[in-house]
């Protein structure tokens, strides 16, 4: 028998990117070079190259003006595909759709006193035609790139000197875009922040692991008090607006029923809901002041930055889910990409890439988020990654695609039957786009296919996969018609 509570009626149904993997145009109209793009391309799939930099490396990739080795340059050309593009969502029925702006496009060497219009004037574009077709804008400010310049001058967000600078980025923005766009998320994924430079901004390549994870903690504590900071400001700029907060989520799993496995898989779940808790409740959680203590870490605070937190707490939570994990007793949490890769799970099948899948433990995790904040819920990136092959006739079927899709939606009503205050859906990369982990073009997610390949050759044309058509159905039919 089944419950009958279904999708909201007004659910925000979309799909999510990220300006360095598809706008391309990296120094068109005063853009500044950002983190994102000195990053080089992956030489094996299963490995990222995201943590891979050095003063010397990127020393290197100012002095290289081509692509070549640094796809994210050129993305998939949304910057000048853009109309084509929304339009592509908006057939599809899009809802809502979730972007992020490139601070570098605003404050190309993030110091500026004055934003640069031309950059702005892209952005404006982008809301128009998207509120053309009634698709709200999703917008968030720091996915995994930020001014090349703060890196080089302050080493990123590890200097508080970050918080000044991003505030008044984001103050223009929201003054810009005042009534226009409902939703704003801060950092994405900011957990993977633990992880190092390409969502900190930071080089830590040359410290050992102790100074690295004291860097990496300082640089998020600049984060959350950006975070809350921002929040202040849309609060008082844009009362009606609201911010959300972002991280990739990671379910974990005991390896046994053992207690110490059981206990261990807690300890990384607390890894990872850490972000939440500070950016949601408003203040570090004792488990984590007791981690720090343990591993003689210091976080450097100001007097009132522990009451900004508590006074400005997100509006919502967002995350990314991919896949869950397994930890057992004495395991080390290592990471492979933007994820952790623990142990297998025996009972899950793999993508190419090595991620396992696993919809139910979306609704674990759903179900999880909401018990513990009671606070609106927006799954903001979900997908697999495939390969996708063209037919002669230019037709891609994809139903491993929708198969991986249709599955977690179903979790995703399940939860929502279980009272779960879910309000919408993003899948990442509607259209294909370049890999954040590798820089591979052929790791495709897209509803849309972009003809383009790993080194950049190829016409760019936009086509339908069969994917397009049954998420037109989806949405159409709010989530009957799976
Ligand atoms: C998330 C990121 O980690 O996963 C996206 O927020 C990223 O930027 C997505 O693209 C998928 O990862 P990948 O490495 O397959 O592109």
């Amino acid at each position: 028998k089944t419950y009958p509570l279904s999708f909201p009626k007004d659910f925000l149904w979309g799909g999510a990117t990220a300006a360095n993997q598809v706008e391309g145009a990296w120094d068109a109209d005063g853009k500044g070079l950002t983190t994102a793009e000195v990053v080089k391309k992956a030489e094996n799939r299963r490995e990222t190259t995201m943590g891979d930099v050095t003063k010397q490396s990127i020393k290197t990739a100012i002095k290289d003006h081509s692509d070549k080795f640094y796809p994210k340059r050129r993305g998939v050309d949304f910057y000048h595909h853009y109309k084509e593009d929304i339009k592509l969502f908006a057939e599809m029925g899009f809802k809502v759709y979730r972007f992020s702006i490139a601070w570098g496009r605003i404050f190309p060497q993030g110091d500026e006193k004055e934003p640069n219009e031309a950059g702005l004037a892209f952005y404006d574009k982008v809301i128009a035609e998207l509120l053309k077709y009634n698709i709200k804008p999703l917008i968030t400010l720091s996915h995994y790139e930020m001014p090349i310049n703060l890196t080089l001058k302050h080493n990123g967000w590890s200097d508080r000197h970050a918080i000044k600078e991003f505030t008044r980025f984001t103050e223009v923005v929201f003054k810009r875009y005042r009534g226009k766009v409902p939703y704003w998320l801060t950092f994405n994924e900011i957990n993977t922040g633990a992880w190092g430079f390409h969502e900190t901004g930071a080089i830590d390549s040359d410290l050992n692991e102790h100074d690295q994870l004291q860097l990496r903690y300082q640089a998020l504590h600049h984060q959350f008090v950006a975070s809350a900071l921002a929040t202040k400001q849309l609060h008082e700029i844009d009362p009606k607006a609201q911010m959300g907060c972002m991280i990739a989520r990671m379910q974990t799993y005991p390896a046994t029923p053992n207690p110490t496995d059981v206990r261990a898989a807690q300890v990384a779940d607390e890894q990872n809901l850490f972000f939440t808790d500070v950016q949601a409740r408003g203040e570090y959680p004792e488990y984590m002041n007791r981690y720090f203590a343990e591993n003689e870490l210091q976080i450097t605070m100001e007097p009132q930055d522990q009451k900004l937190l508590k006074q400005f707490p997100v509006d919502f939570i967002t995350f990314s889910y991919y896949m869950s994990t397994v930890t057992k007793a004495g395991d080390k949490q290592k990471t492979v990409g933007n994820f952790a890769s623990g142990g297998r799970n025996p009972y899950l099948e793999e993508s190419d890439w090595g991620w396992q899948i696993d919809p139910i433990g979306l609704r674990v995790t759903l179900n999880e988020l909401w018990d513990r904040y009671r606070l609106p819920l927006m799954v903001v990136e979900n997908g697999l990654g495939a390969v996708d092959k063209v037919e002669a006739d230019g037709s891609i079927h994809d139903a491993y695609r929708i198969d991986y899709l249709r599955k977690h939606i179903v979790e995703m009503q399940e939860a929502i039957r279980d009272g779960v205050e879910l309000i919408g859906y993003t899948t990442w990369g509607p259209i294909d786009l370049i890999s954040a982990s590798t820089s591979e073009m052929s790791k495709r997610y897209g509803f849309i296919y972009v003809d383009q390949d790993d080194a950049g050759n190829g016409s760019l044309k936009r086509s339908r996969k069969d994917s397009f058509y049954w998420y037109q159905r989806v949405i159409s039919s709010n989530g009957d018609s799976l």
